[in-house]
């Protein structure tokens, strides 16, 4: 529901606020939809300057709903609609992301780290993105980007062990500007937010244009979502959803 997704002004920063705390803010279509509506609508909107993207909770997102997921594996969903919109909404996002993240940040938690710009973590923040255990391939254009933040061997274990990476860890390794303590996150990020608010917006999004090169970032996400569509309709996908929600470890050695 929209409602998951609260948005708020100030002074040039628009925050988005993931607000789904009892299911550790898991991404629906419905929120999905929200999200890529408010990017998307702040590129024709002069009065933002900076996003800042941060979730409620104990939680920044454990990522992409797993019911959805299931009923995509099981036939009985298309699927979402909205996430491939919120994923090009962020590489082509030419204003300053900020993003502001404590505990876990799951899946596309932490693959849309890899699009903002200032990223704060708390210092219980856990990065992780557990595609490969849910039968899953990397997506939102990290199987690109991940490997060059912080090179092939980490990135790939990462994705194929599913390991989560702590938040010191992710600031040596370039994932992060800043590791504070929880009860200092959303201050530090909202002051790094209105710094950038304050310089000037023209060369900001100058800058980042140079930087970053949205439409290769889309290319990548088309040929990510080919295998991701693929993999989520095969029966190693169903055995890790139901695994999942029988609340037991999957056993992939009797799909074949
Ligand atoms: N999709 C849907 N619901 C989710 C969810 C997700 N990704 N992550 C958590 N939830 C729900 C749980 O089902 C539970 O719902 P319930 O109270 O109705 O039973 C509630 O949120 C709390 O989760 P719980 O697992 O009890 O919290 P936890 O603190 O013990 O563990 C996680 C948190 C994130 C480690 C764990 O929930 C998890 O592994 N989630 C799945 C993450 C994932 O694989 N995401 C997809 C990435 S591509």
């Amino acid at each position: 529901m929209t409602e998951h997704v609260r948005t708020e002004m100030t002074n040039g920063v628009l925050t988005l606020t993931l607000a789904r705390p009892d299911k550790k803010n898991a991404l629906t279509d419905a929120m999905y939809g929200k999200l890529a509506d408010t990017i998307e609508g702040a590129e024709t909107d002069p009065s933002v300057r900076v996003l800042l993207i941060r979730g409620e909770g104990d939680m920044f997102t454990a990522g992409n709903d797993v019911g959805e997921f299931a009923a995509v594996a099981t036939g009985k969903s298309e699927g979402s609609r909205n996430v491939i919109r919120f994923i090009q909404s962020l590489a082509r996002c030419t204003r300053p992301l900020v993003a502001a993240v404590q505990g876990r940040a799951v899946g596309v938690g932490t693959t849309m780290l890899l699009h903002c710009d200032l990223v704060v973590l708390a210092d219980d923040a856990l990065l992780s993105t557990p595609f490969v255990s849910l039968a899953l391939v990397p997506e939102a254009a990290s199987s690109l980007l991940m490997p060059l933040r912080i090179g092939h061997v980490r990135a790939y274990e990462m994705f194929a062990l599913g390991e989560a990476v702590p938040a010191k860890t992710a600031l040596e390794w370039g994932l992060a500007n800043r590791v504070v303590a929880l009860d200092k996150l959303d201050a530090e990020a909202a002051a790094l937010a209105q710094r950038l608010a304050r310089q000037p917006a023209g060369a900001l999004i100058a800058t980042k244009r140079l930087m970053r090169n949205g439409e290769a970032l889309v290319a990548q996400m088309t040929a990510e979502s080919e295998q991701f569509a693929q993999r989520l309709r095969t029966a190693e996908a169903r055995e890790a959803f139901m695994a999942f929600a029988e609340r037991r470890p999957p056993d992939f050695t009797k799909v074949s």
